[in-house]
């Protein structure tokens, strides 16, 4: 309670300290949907410190850098992007350039930031995001530079103001953190501990958007499946669906990310009995090789997961199952790596998002023997090869069949057509007008190629 009062008391006091300036903020993001879903919160919190909201950083007056530090590559191009923010200052000196988010979570990188890049006005770890109102407000007053960095504050900032990307579409945390330590993850260190929000408190937050017509909600948390632990039995991720799926209105609800250890039957079973639950599961295998599980320290063994694998589709036979695949973990070799493809081949999945392992400090793996660069590169460019076969075969299988689709808007990749995606996720582009966007449709598939579906709209 506290909290929301020290975040509404510095909204206000900025407003008032910037009154008739006409001062914009950009938020931009990388990583993930929980990401996403912060910068969401991060943007609403500046337009109501009086902020107008933009997409182009060089007009803004303040600007946030949501990061990841998943992987490397994601950390080096947050950093290169600040440095190209840098000489916006000389035009408008009193732009603020603030750094949020995983990466800025890790005790080096702060203080990487602190001697290396002096333009960065101010740093705040993934559990101090309710804390920008009254940092930002600092900073214009005392003119110094402001790093807060995560201190284990395991509370869930409720209420605050949001700006969200999209009218019909929308990002709902359920928990945040992560208590599972795969030994490749640096999440548990920047996110904390796994804390779940109030089922009362995410029960109305969906309500309210699906009265004010969002059409798909995705529930988010590391470790879904994990919901409510805290909660001693009252409410489970699977009882939390189903009161989700008790709401009225035309709407589907997804959710990401579970692990296999813990997707329950009694999850599997409620999707099967909600028609408003999508037809997906992303259920990230990270490898084939049950010595490899081992070594990541995932708690479940391949046969396991095939057998998950085997119930969803005995429940759902039209599932569409997604997963997460890391190449070239320490010490993978040939035979493992052969057991990854072996259990591609045997699921097909519908879609594969595969990372070449990247040493992460202060993580178990990173310790461990690493393999060459080139053998890495060489398994993944095999990994995605298979991957392409398999999808031309099941994107084929459709082609026929009548889908219902969710239209996103005029394509990126085909202007004369809109996309839209099926509960599985997979991409249709269309004939058809801005009107559809933000609408179910039926189309029945047309063409198929690897990486979409064509398909025309039926009445
Ligand atoms: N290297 C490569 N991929 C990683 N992931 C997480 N940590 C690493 C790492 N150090 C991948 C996992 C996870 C996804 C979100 O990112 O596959 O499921
Ligand atoms: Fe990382 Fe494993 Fe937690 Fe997922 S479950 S966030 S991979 S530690």
């Amino acid at each position: 309670m506290e909290e929301k009062m020290n975040v509404s008391y510095y909204m206000e006091a900025l407003k008032n300290m910037n009154a008739g300036k006409g001062y914009s903020a950009c938020v931009v993001t990388y990583g993930c949907q929980q990401n996403e879903a912060d910068s969401e919160r991060v943007a609403g919190m500046l337009h109501q410190s009086g902020y107008d909201i933009v997409k182009e950083p060089a007009l803004a007056d303040v600007i946030i850098v949501n990061t990841c530090a998943v992987r490397e590559h994601a950390e080096e191009r947050a950093l290169s992007i600040t440095g190209g923010y840098k000489h916006l200052k000389a035009a408008r000196p009193h732009l603020k350039i603030g750094v949020c988010g995983c990466m800025v979570s890790k005790d080096d990188m702060s203080e990487k930031i602190k001697k290396s890049y002096p333009y960065i006005d101010f740093v705040f770890g993934t559990e101090k995001l309710s804390h920008l109102p009254e940092i930002l407000y600092r900073s214009y007053e005392k003119k110094k530079r402001i790093f807060v960095p995560n201190d284990g504050e395991l509370a869930i900032p409720e209420g605050l103001p949001v700006v969200r990307e999209s009218d019909f579409r929308a990002w709902v945390s359920i928990m945040y953190g992560c208590n599972n330590f795969c030994t490749y993850c640096i999440v548990p260190y920047v996110r904390g501990r796994e804390r779940s929000r109030r089922p009362e408190m995410i029960l109305a937050e969906v309500r309210e958007l699906v009265a004010s017509g969002v059409k798909e909600i995705t529930l988010l948390g590391q470790n879904v499946n994990s919901y409510g632990k805290e909660f001693g039995g009252e409410c489970n991720f699977a009882t939390l669906l189903s009161r989700i799926c008790e709401i009225e209105g035309d709407f589907t609800v997804r959710f990401m990310t579970s692990h296999p250890k813990d997707a329950s039957r009694e999850l599997i079973d409620v999707m099967a009995a909600n028609p408003k639950i999508a037809r997906h599961f992303h259920l990230p295998v990270q490898s084939g090789s049950d010595r490899m599980l081992k070594a990541m320290n995932r708690h479940y063994d391949r046969e396991q997961y095939l057998a998950l694998v085997d119930y969803m589709r005995e429940k759902m036979p039209d599932i569409a199952i997604t997963t997460d695949i890391i190449v070239g973990f320490p010490s993978e070799t040939e035979e493992d790596f052969a057991d990854t493809l072996e259990l591609m081949k045997r699921v097909k999945y519908d879609m594969i998002f595969s990372f070449i392992y990247s040493p992460r400090t202060g993580t178990p793996a990173a310790k461990m023997e690493q393999l060459p660069e080139s053998v890495k590169t060489e398994r993944m460019n095999r990994l995605l090869a298979l991957q392409n076969e398999l999808l031309a075969e099941k994107n084929e299988a459709y082609v026929g069949k009548t889908l219902r689709v969710l239209v996103e808007g005029t394509s990126k990749t085909n202007e004369k057509k809109m996309s839209a995606r099926t509960e599985g996720n997979r991409i249709v582009l269309l004939d058809g007008d801005e009107s559809l966007t933000g609408k179910f449709v039926n189309v029945k598939i047309t063409k198929s190629s690897p990486f979409a579906l064509l398909g025309e709209m039926e009445d």
